[in-house]
């Protein structure tokens, strides 16, 4: 049985004393570990802030990008080695805005993934179609080639414990979300992918979310579907309330 882990990309928003007001109203509403992890994947700037007031608690701090080197000269970038020092234990690898609007290719993805394990941070690892590929029918095989891409070099263990975010770009930020049978068939293939490039096993054990207008109307939807292990969220993951109602709904 795969733990449901939902997951808030607050993207560039908040200032450092609304992520920490949001964290404290939230810290002693949570559910259950047990049932659901949480993890908040904040702007940099707030990541140390975060993970002291999240200290001994449930909720787990993710960064939403980082560079795949250790150190040097790369004005501006922040490292895998630094976010492991801060106590981060998530980092978002290869959003659809970062491969868009920043320019990541895959090869940057795959980099970034083995950084990520090196130091021992979980990545979650975004794929996704934009909706000229699914019309055209190309999303299956996009999929496919973004996370055998993304897992290139990487062993059964390391496979096993990264989290795929399946998040449609036509489907971010738009109020539109796929259909819980469209996005579990997508994620379905997902697994099958990761059970071809692994094993059963592994295939069975990678938890798999989805992201594209998740709302706490329409997760258990969502989550209800064999495939889909959790959700990655934008928008409604801004409000502590909403939030809350999110990672209630999807207690396992
Ligand atoms: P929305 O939930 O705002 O559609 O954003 C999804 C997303 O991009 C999460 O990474």
């Amino acid at each position: 049985m795969r733990k449901p882990i939902i997951a808030a990309n607050w993207k560039m928003n908040k200032t450092l004393s609304e992520a920490v007001a949001f964290v404290e109203t939230i810290k002693d509403r949570l559910p259950s570990a047990e049932t659901v992890d949480a993890v908040i994947c904040a702007p940099a700037v707030f990541l140390d802030a975060l993970v002291k007031e999240t200290r001994d608690g449930q909720i787990a701090i993710g960064a939403q990008n980082m560079y795949f080197e250790d150190n040097g000269a790369f004005t501006g970038e922040i490292s895998p080695v630094m976010l492991k020092d801060l106590g981060v234990k998530y980092v978002i690898i290869g959003h659809s805005e970062r491969r868009s609007l920043f320019g990541e290719s895959d090869a940057d993805v795959n980099k970034k993934m083995r950084a990520a394990f090196t130091h021992g941070l979980v990545p979650i690892l975004c794929v996704g179609e934009t909706l000229e590929q699914r019309e055209s029918g190309q999303t299956e095989a996009l999929v496919e080639k973004q996370v055998t891409e993304a897992l290139k070099g990487l062993t059964k263990k390391e496979a096993a414990s990264t989290v795929i975010a399946y998040e449609p770009i036509w489907a971010i930020g738009t109020g539109k979300t796929a259909s819980a049978q469209d996005a579990n068939a997508v994620c379905a293939h997902i697994r099958q992918t990761v059970g071809h490039l692994y094993d059963e096993n592994t295939a069975d054990t990678i938890r798999i979310q989805y992201g594209g207008s998740v709302k706490p109307g329409n997760i258990r939807e969502l989550l209800s579907e064999s495939d889909i292990d959790g959700a990655l969220v934008g928008g409604a993951s801004l409000d502590p309330t909403s939030f809350l109602q999110l990672l209630e709904a999807s207690q396992s």
